[in-house]
């Protein structure tokens, strides 16, 4: 499998994992790659949303405690890249660590809030306790999202993320009625979702 794999993941429900995985996955078909999504969310978010007419990426469901051995098998030769959208590690810990040692990359999606910022602690250390099952190092970063323009709390929290020595993607994505709406309804306008896209590609390359 040649396929570089990207895992979305957060503790909780609600902080925009299906939805970055939904406008990433779409950000790099628009750049002529080969995307695979793969919903390990046992709600199936991800594959509803792809059931919808205009939804352009191939994607599946594979909402399994044995993903990274699996997904080799399952992953076209001629794929790029797959998208994985995973559950809230808090319910579904065994789908999360697989999708995460599947991962080559790792986006930890969440809103610039006290209340997400203390649930990182617990992401950081599922990412720490599958790093030595791993070949090779994951890169991960933070992507802030559902940001204020100019508000204050998106560089304090960027600042306190980045003290605690995790890296925090320089692109954020604004709160946005459009993107609110966005489930069930075409992925056309990526916003910024297309930078976010290149930063995390540039972090796979890092890595
Ligand atoms: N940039 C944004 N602006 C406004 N609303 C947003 C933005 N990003 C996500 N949302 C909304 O936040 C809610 C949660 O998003 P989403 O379903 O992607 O989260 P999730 O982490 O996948 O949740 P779950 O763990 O329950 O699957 C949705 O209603 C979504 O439309
Ligand atoms: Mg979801």
């Amino acid at each position: 499998m040649k396929a570089r794999v990207i895992t979305v993941t957060n503790l909780k429900g609600g902080s925009a994992k299906t939805t970055s995985c939904a406008y990433l996955a779409h950000a790099y078909a628009a750049q002529g790659l080969s995307v695979l999504v793969v919903d390990a969310d046992p709600q199936g978010s991800a594959l509803r949303w792809s059931e919808t007419g205009e939804w352009e990426v191939p994607t599946l469901a594979l909402p399994v405690k044995n993903l990274h051995v699996r997904l080799a098998g399952i992953v076209p030769a001629t794929t790029d890249l797959v998208l994985i959208d995973t559950p809230p590690l808090d319910e579904n810990a065994g789908i999360v660590y697989s999708a995460l040692r599947a991962a080559d990359t790792i986006v930890v999606t969440m809103a610039p809030t006290m209340m997400e910022y203390e649930r990182l602690t617990d992401v950081w250390a599922a990412i720490d306790e599958v790093e030595p099952l791993r070949e090779t190092p994951a890169a991960a970063a933070v992507l802030l999202n559902r940001t204020i323009p100019n508000a204050k709390s998106t560089e304090t929290f960027r600042d306190l993320i980045t003290e605690g020595g995790h890296h925090v993607l320089t692109t954020t994505i604004p709160r946005r009625e459009a993107i609110a709406q966005a489930f069930a309804a075409p992925v056309t306008d990526l916003g910024a979702y297309a930078g976010a896209a290149a930063e995390i590609a540039a972090l796979e390359v890092a890595a």
